[in-house]
């Protein structure tokens, strides 16, 4: 009796055990999900909202964005801004920006306002709108690059007359609803929040205003909002075995009929110059492949000297109606703290926090290779990448030198799993790598997500 009892008590606390490490993993899973992301915590898309004048019955506002998200972009066909009024306001004008539909402004007999809608949705104007339309980092068609990438084309701004809003401080209600669309779906903003008045330089920097009151926004960006799939993947290989390691079948989706077109396709030569100039953002038009997606990154250990290793990466564009322009590839790697030399690529080191720098950005040099092009023989841009070995943790063995984390524009990639890796010949225990790769994801992920609450 008494044994039985203790064999209980153990496969109890067993479950235990179990049930406290699934839960453990559940949460360092579903914590991306939750619009975090374990390479840019912080990355946010920020609106300020300041009031600068009161006028006879409301008030003039200038509505800033902010990209600081470090790696993604904000892309064509460029934000769209929504919210939902508090009380009856209209807009009466705008510059630098417009609202999509004007609605039912049939109340208003000598100043017809720009739009009455109650859930009102603004877009950017386009280059080369006409002069006296613009305002101050206006009119790039809503596009704004990354922090990272380009830290003086994150910002877009536009200026609007509100009306019947209230003439005071304490008779203005805060929008509600905020929406960013636009860059495609998987934003999600939080609640207007009041903050102190901002400050801010005029043109000249010789004055500074000062606003009569302010609000900000804070939007997120969550791949797993966005796309049921992903829409890229890396495939493998090295120096050692002759192996590939191919995509996962159906990494992106799986193939039918209307997903996709072989390279001999009619369709092609038909219909693809004809949507260049109609639509501006044509839906894409994939290639064939077993795994269905958008973009493949291929990470090939291309050669091991004595003190430096060296990687060779490529990226291969499948859609036969996107041409990718800035874009960006984001590696996680335990040596990228030693990258020596790239080739052909701009790199920038991430250090979401101080302590790890394993993490970095690549992206294409201006003019030469930025614009990853449509699919077909021009369609890829490669690099290489020399690393100093740090002799205590290189090794080939065990995938330690393929890529932890794969992002393309801002979206991770799937990786292959561990156990189909190119392996050294005659390291004979693969079961371990798989481990090891599985422990490494999980220790960083739990090691950034424990970080993230500090
Ligand atoms: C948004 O990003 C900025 C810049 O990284 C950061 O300072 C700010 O705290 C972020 N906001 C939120 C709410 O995370
Ligand atoms: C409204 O404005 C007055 C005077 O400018 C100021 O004292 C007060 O703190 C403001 N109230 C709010 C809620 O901002
Ligand atoms: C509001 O947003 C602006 C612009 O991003 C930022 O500088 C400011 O610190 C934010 N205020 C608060 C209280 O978060
Ligand atoms: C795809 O096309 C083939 C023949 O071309 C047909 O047999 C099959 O039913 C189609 N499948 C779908 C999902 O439409
Ligand atoms: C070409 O595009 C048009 C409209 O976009 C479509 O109706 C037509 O079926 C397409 N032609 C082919 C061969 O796919
Ligand atoms: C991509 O860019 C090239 C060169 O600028 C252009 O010829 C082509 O039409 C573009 N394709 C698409 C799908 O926009
Ligand atoms: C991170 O690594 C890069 C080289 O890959 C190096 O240039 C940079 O100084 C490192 N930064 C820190 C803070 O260690
Ligand atoms: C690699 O980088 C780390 C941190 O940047 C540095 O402490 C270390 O000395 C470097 N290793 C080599 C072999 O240069």
């Amino acid at each position: 009796m008494e044994l039985d009892n203790g064999k209980k008590q153990q496969s109890c606390t067993f479950e235990k055990l179990k049930l406290v490490s699934f839960i453990t993993l559940c949460l360092i899973l579903i914590s991306p999900a939750d619009a975090f992301d374990p390479l840019d915590p912080t990355g946010n898309v920020t609106i300020r909202w300041d009031i600068m004048s009161w006028t006879s019955d409301g008030y003039m506002a200038t509505v800033t964005l902010f990209n600081f998200q470090l790696y993604r972009n904000i892309m064509n066909p460029g934000w769209n801004l929504g919210w939902t009024w508090a009380k009856k306001e209209v807009i009466m004008a705008m510059m630098g920006a417009q609202a999509t539909e004007q609605g039912d402004c049939s109340k208003f007999k000598l100043k017809i306002p720009h739009s009455c809608k109650r859930n009102p949705q603004v877009v950017d104007l386009l280059p080369g709108a006409s002069f006296n339309m613009q305002y101050t980092n206006c009119c790039k068609g809503g596009v704004l690059t990354s922090w990272g990438q380009d830290p003086s084309g994150t910002v877009s701004a536009f200026q609007m007359a509100v009306g019947l809003s209230g003439t005071s401080n304490k008779t203005v209600k805060l929008p509600k609803n905020f929406k960013l669309l636009g860059p495609g779906p998987g934003y999600s903003c939080g609640p207007a929040k009041m903050v102190p008045s901002t400050v801010i330089p005029t043109d000249d920097h010789r004055r500074k205003a000062q606003a009569l009151m302010s609000w900000n926004v804070t939007c997120t960006y969550s791949q797993f909002l966005a796309y049921k799939n992903p829409s890229c993947c890396v495939s493998l290989s090295s120096f050692y075995n002759d192996k590939v390691t191919a995509c996962p079948t159906c990494a992106c989706g799986c193939q039918n009929n209307d997903t996709c077109v072989t390279s001999d396709s009619k369709i092609l030569q038909e219909n693809t110059t004809k949507t260049h100039k109609t639509d501006i953002t044509p839906k894409p038009l994939l290639r064939c492949t077993h795994h269905l997606c958008h973009v493949r990154v291929h990470w090939h250990i291309k050669e091991n000297y004595k003190d430096y290793w060296r990687v060779k990466i490529a990226i291969i564009n499948f859609d036969y109606r996107m041409n990718y322009t800035q874009w960006s590839l984001v590696v996680q790697h335990p040596n990228l703290n030693n990258v020596t030399q790239v080739y052909s690529f701009e790199y920038l080191p991430l250090l979401p926090y101080q302590a790890i720098n394993d993490t970095g950005m690549f992206y294409g040099l201006k003019y030469y290779n930025d614009l990853l092009m449509e699919a077909g023989p021009k369609g890829n841009v490669q690099s290489e990448v020399l690393m100093k070995k740090d002799k205590n943790t290189f090794t080939l063995k065990q995938g330690w030198a393929f890529p932890r984390r794969v992002y393309f524009n801002g979206d991770e990639c799937m990786l292959p799993p561990p156990d189909s890796y190119p392996f050294l010949p005659n390291s004979a225990h693969r079961l371990p790598s798989t481990v090891l790769m599985a422990a490494y994801v999980i220790f960083t992920s739990f090691f950034h997500f424990v970080v993230s609450l500090l």
